[in-house]
């Protein structure tokens, strides 16, 4: 059920982002010629080049510039025949995309295109701002994308698998809590939850199959559907024991939003949308441009969500016994006591 494309070159924008790393891997382990994109320079320089070395150890093509850069871009993928582009740009660059939609146009050797979407359906979904302006962007690059009748597929692949911190851009990077938990409302909307290997794998399937052209996929896998009280007892059940619960109002994260600190007041919007207003399970799937990774992909096992929290587990006790070998090497490095001769010397003088 793949479209026919010639090469399957697959070029990778926003690489060495928290997004684009998963797609990239599952990109190089699915064997596809993968060019990634790196723009000279931004502010975490170091991780990024962390990355990108990572990225070309295993095989992928590096080239220098930026998605904004239309003459470039057009050259490049000219250049370099690339059929299929993902984009993971972050929040703050989505309309940079713009300049990217039209050199593929211009171009004319892209089969499909992957926008920055990787969250919620954003023509549906209806958070208040901050959030919704990000959304109000994303809109504008998929109309320009249809308006140029470029191949596209629009990835809306939920929650990542993490405890989801209303004030984190990134969850999955922090351990689930230790000392309460704050539960949103009442702890009873569900939502999904994807681990990142999985969103770079299920994206990866996407890129040349027929059923996803021009349509949007969403990630609904039934094994990691849960609500707030029921990840707060997964995760109970991980550490063996019980952590009291504070509630988190909607009026609370409505206040977290409109305080407008970017980009955690965005996360507080997109909280207040999945867990008050249930944006991720109040609509059904049955349009003629939508689908679902799990009925397309049925033979193909989502990680679950109970399997990540004991890779959280892992990372807890690892960093307990970091800290325990720290605090070790510390109480070793306390000077030994003086000589009892030095120490007479010592009060001698002082009397
Ligand atoms: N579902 C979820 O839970 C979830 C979570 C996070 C993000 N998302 C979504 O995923 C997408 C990616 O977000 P992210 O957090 O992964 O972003 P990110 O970590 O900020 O990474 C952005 C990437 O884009 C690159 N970039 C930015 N502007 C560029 C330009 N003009 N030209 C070339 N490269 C450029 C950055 O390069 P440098 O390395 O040089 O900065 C970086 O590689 C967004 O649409 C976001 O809304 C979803």
């Amino acid at each position: 059920m793949t479209v026919s494309v010639a090469n399957g070159r697959v070029l990778i924008v926003g690489a060495t982002g928290f997004i684009g790393r998963f797609v990239a891997d599952a990109s190089l382990d699915a064997g596809r010629p993968t060019y990634v994109l790196v723009r000279p320079s931004s502010g975490n320089q170091y991780s990024k080049d962390k990355v990108a070395k990572a990225l070309r150890d295993r095989g992928a093509i590096l080239l220098n510039g930026l998605a904004n850069d239309k003459e470039l871009m057009v050259k490049l993928l000219k250049e370099h025949q690339i059929e299929i582009v993902i984009s993971a740009l972050g929040g703050a660059t989505i309309l940079d995309q713009l300049s990217l939609v039209e050199a593929i146009h211009s171009a004319g050797t892209v089969k499909r295109f992957l926008p920055s979407e990787f969250g919620h359906d954003v023509d549906r979904a209806d958070p208040v701002e901050p959030g919704l302006t990000m959304y109000k962007e994303k809109r504008q690059v998929r109309r320009l994308i249809e308006k140029l009748e470029i191949p596209y597929t629009y990835i809306c692949c939920n929650s990542i698998a993490s405890w989801p911190y209303h004030n984190n851009r990134h969850p999955s990077e922090v351990i689930p809590p230790l000392d309460h938990f704050e539960i949103y409302g009442d702890g009873s909307v569900k939502a999904y939850f994807v681990a990142g290997t999985d969103i770079g794998k299920f994206t990866m399937k996407t890129v040349d199959d027929i059923r996803t052209l021009n349509k949007s996929v969403h990630f609904r896998p039934a094994c990691n559907f849960y609500n707030m009280n029921e990840l707060a007892a997964l995760w109970e059940r991980k550490i063996r024991r019980t952590l009291p619960r504070v509630t988190i109002t909607e009026e609370d994260l409505l206040s977290a939003a409109a305080e407008n600190i970017i980009p955690q007041s965005i996360v507080a919007s997109f909280t207040h949308d999945i867990f008050i207003k249930g944006c991720q399970i109040n609509f059904p799937i049955e349009g003629p441009n939508e689908t679902e990774a799990c009925s397309l992909y049925p033979n193909e096992p989502f990680r679950t969500l109970d399997d990540c929290f004991n890779d959280f587990l892992a990372k807890m006790k690892d960093e307990n016994m970091k800290q325990s070998d720290e605090n070790t090497k510390q109480s070793n490095e306390i000077p030994p006591p003086k000589p009892v001769v030095e120490a007479f010397a010592i009060t001698a003088t002082c009397a």
